[in-house]
C-alpha cells in the first residue's frame, strides 16, 4: 500500500512507492533516496540538510536561480488577477506581448509564436505546421521528417521518432512517425576529442542530407530538425560551417530547418538563441525551459512569417491551424516569462553567460588526464565530460562520480557515462571553478 510521506525527510520505502518517477532508476532511487526541499538562486537545499550547488541550473532550465523575487512577485500578483484563461478563440494581453518580446529577443519581429507547455510539445507542433506548411502550399508529398542521431527531441510519439536515442526509441517502433530518417551526430573522439568550443573538423557531416536527399527525394522531405548544440546527447558540439552546410542544403532544396532550441535558447550559449551564437537562421525555433526559468511549464514555437503567413487562408472564421493545448499561453506560465526575460535583460545576464563560458571551458578542460575521463567538450556556459564506463555496467561509473559530487556539495547531471554542466547565469567564476574542483574531487575518489 502507498502511504503519505510523514515528513518532508521522509523516505521510507512506503513514502516513495507510489511515484512512478520520470528518466529515474527507480529501484536504486528509492533504495538511495535524493530529496531536494527547497531552492535559492544557484543551489538546491536536500531533505537531509545539504545545500548543493546546482550545476545544471535544474535540467538546462532555471539559468537565473531559483525563486528570483521577481518571478516570485510577478507569478503572486498573477494568480491573483487571472489564475487561468482560455487561449481558444479567446485571448489575454500578456499572451501576445510575451510572443512580440520572444520574436523581438530572436531578432525576428515579423515573426510568430505558437504556445506549448513543454519543449516535447513545441516538438510535435514544429513538426505538424512543418507538414502541414508542405500541404498548404500544394507540396502534400513532403512528409519526410530528417533527425539526427543521439538527438533529444523530447518524448512525444514526433518527438522520439526524429530523436536519435535507442533508449528513448526502441520499445515503439510500432507507434512511431514512418517517413523519418537520420543524419549522422557528429562526435568522433579520434578527430574532436577535448575540444575547445566548436570542432575544427567535421563539417563534412552535414553533407550526409544531401546523401539523404538523394535517396528519398526532395519533393517527399518537410524538415530537418537539430539542437543546434546537443544538450542531452551529452554536449555534442557542431563543427565549424556545420549549421551553416545544413541550411544551405536545405534552402536548395525547398526543406524547412528547425532549430530544437529548449536547451541552447534564452541565453544558455551567450547569446539570446542558438541562432544568434552560430549565424544560422532557421525557418522555425522551439523553446521552453529557460523561457520562464522553468517556474511553470511553458514552451513554444518560433515560426517564420512565411510560415504563419501560408496558413491564413480561407474564410477568416475558420480555424486555420487544428493544434493547441488547454494550457497554451497559460497566465501564470507567461506572467513568469515577463518577470524571466525583465531579469535576463536588466541584470544583463545572457552578457554574463558569455563572460562566464571562459572560465568555464578553462576550468573544465582542467580535467583532464583525471581518472576515467575520456573526452571534454564545452560551448557557452555548457559542458561536458565523458568518463570510461565500467565493463560491462554502463551508466554506473556516472552515477558513482554523481554521487561523490554530491557529497561535495555538487549537484551535476549524468546520462550514460557522460557528466554534464550548465551552471546558472547568476553563478560566480568561484563557483564555476569550485563546481570543477568538486568533480575533480569526486573522480579521484572513484575507485578505477
Ligand atoms: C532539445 C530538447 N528538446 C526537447 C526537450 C523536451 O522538453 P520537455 O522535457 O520540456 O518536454 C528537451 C528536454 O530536455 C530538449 O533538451
Amino acid at each position: 500500500m502507498n502511504a503519505v510521506p510523514q515528513s518532508h525527510a521522509d523516505t521510507s520505502e512506503q513514502a516513495l512507492k507510489a511515484w512512478w518517477m520520470p528518466f529515474t532508476h527507480n529501484r536504486y532511487f528509492k533504495a538511495k533516496p535524493r530529496l531536494i526541499d527547497s531552492g535559492k538562486g544557484a543551489y538546491y537545499q536536500l531533505a537531509d540538510g545539504r545545500r548543493v550547488f546546482d550545476c545544471l541550473s535544474g535540467l538546462w532550465c532555471s539559468p537565473i536561480g531559483h525563486s528570483h523575487p521577481r518571478i516570485v512577485e510577478a507569478v503572486k500578483a498573477q494568480i491573483d488577477k487571472l489564475d487561468f484563461a482560455p487561449s481558444f478563440q479567446m485571448g489575454h494581453e500578456p499572451a501576445f506581448r510575451l510572443a512580440t518580446r520572444i520574436a523581438e529577443l530572436a531578432g525576428r519581429p515579423n515573426d510568430h509564436v505558437f504556445f506549448t507547455n513543454s519543449g516535447s510539445e513545441a516538438v510535435d507542433t514544429a513538426l505538424k505546421i512543418a507538414i502541414a506548411y508542405h500541404r498548404l502550399r500544394g507540396d502534400a508529398s513532403r512528409t519526410r521528417i530528417i533527425g539526427r542521431e543521439r538527438g533529444y527531441h523530447g518524448v512525444g510519439m514526433g518527438g522520439i521518432s526524429v530523436g536519435g536515442m535507442v533508449a528513448n526509441r526502441k520499445m515503439f517502433a510500432p507507434l512511431m512517425l514512418n517517413g523519418v530518417d537520420h543524419l549522422p551526430h557528429t562526435w568522433n573522439p579520434a578527430h574532436m576529442a577535448f575540444s575547445k568550443g566548436q570542432p575544427t573538423w567535421g563539417a563534412h557531416f552535414a553533407d550526409e542530407l544531401e546523401r539523404i536527399v538523394a535517396l528519398h527525394d526532395a519533393s517527399t522531405i518537410a524538415a530537418v530538425i537539430v539542437e543546434p548544440m546537443q544538450g542531452s546527447g551529452g554536449v555534442l558540439v557542431p563543427p565549424v560551417g556545420y549549421l551553416e552546410r545544413l541550411r544551405e542544403i536545405c534552402t536548395k532544396h525547398g526543406i524547412l530547418l528547425i532549430f530544437d532550441e529548449v536547451i541552447t535558447g534564452f541565453g544558455r550559449l551567450g547569446k539570446p538563441f542558438g541562432a544568434d551564437y552560430f549565424n544560422v537562421k532557421p525557418d522555425m525555433a522551439t523553446f521552453a525551459k529557460a523561457v520562464n526559468n522553468a517556474t511553470i511549464p511553458l514552451g513554444g514555437v518560433l515560426a517564420a512569417d512565411e510560415i504563419y503567413q501560408t496558413f491564413m487562408t480561407g474564410p477568416a472564421h475558420m480555424i486555420e491551424f487544428f493544434h493547441g493545448y488547454t494550457y497554451s499561453a497559460h497566465p501564470m506560465a507567461v506572467a513568469a516569462a515577463h518577470a524571466t526575460l525583465d531579469v535576463l535583460r536588466d541584470e544583463k545576464l545572457i552578457e554574463r553567460a558569455a563572460e562566464l563560458a571562459p572560465v568555464l571551458e578553462k576550468a573544465v578542460h582542467s580535467l583532464k588526464g583525471e581518472p576515467h575521463v575520456t573526452d571534454i567538450r564545452n560551448i557557452g556556459l555548457a559542458a561536458a565530460v565523458e568518463l570510461s564506463p565500467i565493463a560491462g555496467q554502463p551508466g554506473l561509473r556516472a552515477i558513482r562520480v554523481f554521487e561523490k559530487a554530491l557529497d561535495e556539495g555538487y549537484m551535476v547531471r549524468f546520462s550514460a557515462d557522460i557528466l554534464a554542466m550548465a551552471p546558472p547565469f547568476v553563478s560566480t567564476p568561484a563557483e564555476i571553478e569550485g563546481m570543477i574542483e568538486g568533480i575533480r574531487r569526486a573522480l579521484r575518489a572513484v575507485p578505477v
